[in-house]
């Protein structure tokens, strides 16, 4: 570079370190996208569970269902580490998030089915269950698509689903993807970031 620039690229990189110090956190990265809003289903004990009944809390919402022959257990069960851990690390911020398992698969996913596998993940995880309408609502606006699959598994028909993990807000607004393919540290990487 010639001596004319180079004050001008010193100052440069001044400010950038400066700035990368100072800047404020940066602006969640679902700021404003349309995803979430108002929900009534069917919980793993049977009664009803409205998105307002986690106001004030950070909800980690996954779609999936219980007869998924591999993504599912794997995604949940590195939700359900990555939970513990925070849990140990931050006990107050990580009470203040709710993780929640939305089937796709109503057909199958009773209640009572859906009780018995959250509760193999995690101690806190919700299993939300509906109609099929209820779901598929839900489903679409939560960016959670799915389809009955043509081909079959090993336990009957499969669900091809969306594998995506959401985190909201305590006003139910949309934070971040979470990177549950990436498995554990990554995920609670973003819940240190996001959960105040
Ligand atoms: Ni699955």
């Amino acid at each position: 570079m010639n001596e004319s620039a180079k004050p001008r690229f010193l100052l440069t990189l001044c400010l950038l370190a400066g700035l990368a110090a100072c800047t404020p956190p940066a602006d969640p990265p679902l700021k404003g996208a349309k995803l979430g809003g108002a929900f009534t289903l069917t919980n793993q004990d049977g009664g009803t569970t409205k998105d307002t009944d986690f106001k004030g809390k950070y909800r980690l919402v996954y779609f999936g269902y219980t007869y998924c022959p591999d993504v599912c257990p794997v995604d949940l069960q590195q939700i359900g580490k990555a939970l513990k851990a925070f849990e140990k690390e931050e006990p107050a911020r990580a009470a203040k998030l709710q993780p929640i398992f939305i089937s796709v698969d109503p057909e199958r996913d009773t209640p009572a089915v859906l009780k018995e596998y959250v509760a193999t993940f995690h101690p806190r995880l919700i299993g939300l269950t509906g109609t099929k309408e209820q779901v598929a609502d839900v489903a679409k606006r939560y960016g959670g698509y799915f389809a009955k699959a043509e081909r079959t598994g090993a336990s009957g028909y499969l669900v091809d689903h969306t594998r995506v993990t959401l985190l909201f807000g305590p006003e139910g607004e949309p934070i971040v993807i979470v990177p549950q393919e990436q498995g554990a540290d990554a995920i609670e990487e973003q819940l240190e970031r996001w959960v105040k």
